[in-house]
């Protein structure tokens, strides 16, 4: 909240509503919101919360953040434009969603389950390279080419318990206290999914049609190459880096110039309290007119 500064008169847009506890934070607080999510049950909570405030203070629309340049020639510029990453709690926690390797559901992972292509036509219709490549570009998994090589002999995998198994078997198993083994190759499967990386992109490019000047950024990631491609594209536009480089001419977005706003995590009392919010590092940016030195 403090980065968006959220006030009367103000427009954040929410582009990622979840179960709308930011959007309700940056209401209480005086903003219009203009909210977005692709999942059809966010939808179903934020029509519960446009009846609540009404339809001047809060619009929902169900779309994809990678399309937020299309719905601004329609609602305008904002002044806030906030990214919480990734899955929401009753995502994962709904079994049948199939992103939980807690408890066993299809192999699924869509944030929005009626259109797209699911993690079983992933694990089970890619080639052994086609799958390494993914698994080691998307989660970081420590050894890509054997668990690929695990999965295409254990297919065909119908439900997260047989992707997990598969991988358990592949590595060296459950460690007490680590993380389970299965962690990377499903987030780096759901990242492809759900073309995670590209629409963040679309959407960090296209904030010169979001924002106005002046204008807050704020995004919410969960895992380090997320915050990495946060961290470099706010880097990349900011005016010191620019002027050191000398990059406002023939950079690929000259018009764009950004301040940026410092990062934070979770304390750990937070971390106590909402053990899903160890992972989680906020980074901001405030969008300048232009150069402005
Ligand atoms: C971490 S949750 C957000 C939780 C939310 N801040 C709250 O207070 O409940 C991320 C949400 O973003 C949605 N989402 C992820 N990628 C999206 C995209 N490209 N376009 C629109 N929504 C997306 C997911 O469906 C999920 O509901």
């Amino acid at each position: 909240m403090e980065m968006l500064q959220p006030a009367p008169g103000r427009t954040v847009i929410d582009a990622t509503f979840g179960r709308g506890g930011h959007s309700r934070a940056l209401l209480e607080r005086g903003a219009r919101v203009v909210a977005l999510d692709v999942d059809p049950d966010a939808e179903a909570e934020a029509q519960k919360l446009a009846t609540e405030v009404g339809s001047d203070r809060f619009r929902f629309h169900r779309l994809n953040f990678g399309q937020l340049a299309q719905l601004m020639e329609k609602e305008g510029p904002a002044d806030g434009l906030l990214l919480d990453l990734g899955i929401s709690s009753p995502q994962v926690d709904r079994a049948e969603r199939g992103f939980s390797f807690q408890q066993s559901g299809p192999l699924d992972m869509r944030m929005d389950p009626t259109t797209g292509t699911t993690a079983a036509d992933f694990v089970n219709h890619l080639s052994e390279p086609e799958l390494r490549n993914l698994l080691r570009d998307g989660g970081e998994d420590r050894d890509p080419g054997k668990i690929a090589r695990a999965i295409v002999r254990a297919r065909p995998l119908l439900t997260t318990a047989d992707l997990a198994t598969a991988v358990t078997r592949a590595t060296r198993g459950p460690r007490p206290g680590a993380k389970h083994p299965a962690t990377r190759t499903f987030l780096a499967l759901r990242r492809a999914v759900n073309r995670e990386g590209e629409n963040l992109a679309q959407a960090l490019n296209s904030v010169p049609q979001i924002l106005r000047p002046g204008g807050r950024l704020a995004v919410l990631t969960y895992h380090s190459t997320e915050d990495r491609a946060v961290k470099i594209w706010i880097r990349e536009h900011s005016e010191e880096e620019k002027r050191e480089l000398g990059m406002a001419f023939g950079h690929p977005n000259p018009e764009l110039w950004v301040k940026p706003l410092g990062e934070a995590v979770p304390t750990d009392e937070e971390i106590a309290t909402n053990p899903r919010a160890r992972s989680a590092r906020l980074r901001g940016a405030e969008r300048r007119n232009e150069r402005s030195a």
